[in-house]
């Protein structure tokens, strides 16, 4: 093989691969089976395979117009009023439940009590009159439940 032809056939290579890499990132969530990744009573698997950031998870949780959690839950978050009590009260959670359970219920609360009111932060089908600008995604993104888990992973009770 002449030298110029063995460059370009390097190139095709490398552009070829980082085509596939973007492929497998694109249909990461498209490609997210809860039947398969649910174990028992949890979800085992990080949605994304890198760690959580606990201290963004704490962020998006109490943002009101992201996790929102607060709106039916108390938390450690003393810089924000008017914790709601809807759920029970998430302090000391991290203790109460394994990793792999609390993933399961960020993503699919719905799973494990269909009447539940707390959202299915990761789920796109099984929900009833979605509005258009929300038909086909997430509530979150998976990199958010990893980081809003990790944060609830810090709650132990003391
Ligand atoms: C609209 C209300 C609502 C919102 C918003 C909500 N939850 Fe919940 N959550 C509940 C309720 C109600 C339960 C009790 C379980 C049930 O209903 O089956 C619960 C249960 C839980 C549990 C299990 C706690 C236990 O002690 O059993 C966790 C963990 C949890 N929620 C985390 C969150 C996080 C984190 C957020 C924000 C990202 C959030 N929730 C947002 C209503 C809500």
């Amino acid at each position: 093989m002449k030298f110029s032809n063995l460059i370009t056939s390097c190139a095709g290579l490398i552009v070829g691969s980082a085509l596939l890499i973007g492929l497998a990132v694109q249909s990461e969530a498209a490609e997210f089976s809860l039947a398969k990744a649910r174990v028992g009573d949890g979800i085992p698997k990080s949605l994304t395979g890198k760690p959580g950031d606990a201290k963004k998870g704490r962020s998006t949780a109490i943002h009101r117009k992201r996790g929102n959690c607060l709106a039916c839950h108390t938390m450690p978050a003393p810089e924000q009023a008017d914790h709601g009590n809807i759920g029970p009260d998430l302090t000391g959670v991290g203790s109460r439940y394994k990793p792999a359970e609390l993933r399961l219920r960020l993503v699919s609360s719905k799973t494990l009590n269909s009447d539940t009111l707390m959202p299915s932060f990761y789920l796109k089908s099984g929900f009833h009159r979605v509005q258009k600008k929300w038909k086909g995604k997430t509530i979150l993104k998976a990199q958010d439940i990893e980081d809003i888990l990790a944060y609830l992973v810090t709650l132990k009770d003391k």
